[in-house]
């Protein structure tokens, strides 16, 4: 397996990422602006896939028409030139003060319609780029105080708002799906669908649901203390993995937005196996792209930025070259199975099997032997755990 990212391995960045020029609330930037033409290039020459963006991040906020349309059509040269694919859109309703209430969720009834037309006129955007996705982080939908916000109307807008999207996607005939960003604070002190889990029950309340899904963000939810991996293995299970944003986040604090693997490598691991060999037959689970939403740290000058582009893909090549290695080890199926991990996914009950049948079984209560349990019957989890480490850092 090689190290070196072609485009088939569908890496993707977004603009504000590379773009990002180190200012955070304790001061000012740090790195140069770059233009989006030379972001393009360089991404190409690194093998990645494709470029996201928010609208804000091509043009800024209130540019003319002209403006607007010079920056897109010099986005579009590019792709042309290069061969990269904008394969995701998103909207910025977060930084101007029009939006310090929230966009979609916003108290004030004048910002939620012009959020709406500002999401509308992205949408355009997108199925003009040929994207099939189009992003929903939803960062200043919150609040700070609890009775500044009534949460149940606030979920009721935020309904409206996404079936309104939904008809008019459908309306025009895009091929577009949504897919909603939970994180659970920052900017605001608690965000609406602050997880994975939360957002899955807002999709199902939707009138078309079937064109709605999950951009977990792999910060996201260790900011809330939750198992990245696990919270992807239910998305998948929900058929809800549209497209996932990766980084690094070392435990419950602000939003570090490090680089992938930078943060809890374990973790990490386990998101590349079940990604690449989760699915049947141990084939790949997930087949969209593989975006990063990192930062690069203000401490870094350009030279930084790009060290830290390739070292996003590199760790991501070199996970899944461990984890490839740890399910082809004889010694880790043999723990696997010892584990019970298979069985697992044999049904609790056999085909045809009724409760009366499990009632009158006395091998399952009168007889079972549930004192075996103590002092015995281990399942090994551990030397699993440890094997898994091993491959990881490469010692088998
Ligand atoms: C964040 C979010 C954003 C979103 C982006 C796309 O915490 O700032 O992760 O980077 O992913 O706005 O919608
Ligand atoms: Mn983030
Ligand atoms: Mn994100």
């Amino acid at each position: 397996m090689t190290l070196t990212p072609t485009p088939s391995d569908q890496f993707t960045f977004g603009l504000w990422t590379v773009g990002y020029n180190g200012t955070d609330p304790f001061g000012g930037p740090t790195r140069a602006a770059m233009d989006v033409v030379y972001v393009v290039e360089k991404l190409a020459s690194y093998g990645a896939y494709g470029l996201t963006f928010h609208d804000d991040d091509l043009f800024a906020f209130g540019s003319t028409e002209a403006e607007r349309r010079t920056q897109i059509d010099r986005l579009k040269a590019a792709c042309e030139a290069t061969g990269l694919k904008v394969p995701m859109i998103t909207t910025n309703l977060f930084s101007q003060p029009v939006f310090k209430d929230g966009g979609f969720t916003s108290n004030d009834r004048n910002v939620r319609r012009f959020a709406l037309r500002k999401v509308l006129r992205n949408i355009d955007l997108a199925a003009e780029m040929g994207a099939k996705v189009f992003v929903m982080w939803g960062g200043r939908e919150g609040a700070e105080y609890d009775a500044a916000k009534d949460i149940r109307s606030a979920l009721e807008r935020y309904r409206e708002a996404v079936n309104l999207l939904g008809q008019y996607v459908t309306d025009k005939g895009y091929d577009l799906k949504f897919a909603i960003e939970p994180k659970p604070n920052e900017p605001r002190g608690d965000i609406l669908l602050p997880t994975v889990g939360h957002a899955l029950a807002f999709i199902e309340s939707l009138e078309r649901p079937e064109m709605v899904g999950l951009n977990p963000e792999v910060g996201h939810e260790q900011m809330a203390g939750l198992n990245f991996a696990a919270a992807i293995a239910q998305a998948l299970y929900a058929g809800k993995l549209f497209h996932i944003d990766l980084n690094g986040q070392r435990g419950i604090k602000y939003d570090q937005d490090l680089v992938f693997g930078h943060g809890d490598l374990h973790n990490a691991f386990a998101l590349v196996d079940l990604l690449e060999n989760g699915g049947p037959e141990g084939g790949q689970a997930y087949t969209g792209m593989r975006h990063f939403d990192y930062k690069p740290s203000r401490t870094e000058d350009e030279n930084g930025v790009w060290d830290s582009v390739q070292a996003n893909m590199r760790t991501y090549l070199l996970l899944k070259e461990r984890a490839k290695a740890f399910r082809a080890d004889p010694e880790v199926q043999a723990a696997l199975a010892d584990a019970k991990v298979y069985e697992l996914a044999q049904p609790t009950l056999a085909e045809g099997e009724s409760y009366d049948d499990l009632l009158a079984d006395t091998s399952a209560f009168e007889d079972f032997q549930a004192g075996a349990y103590y002092n015995g019957k281990g399942f090994g989890f551990v030397r699993l755990q440890q094997l898994a480490t091993e491959h990881l850092l490469g010692a088998r």
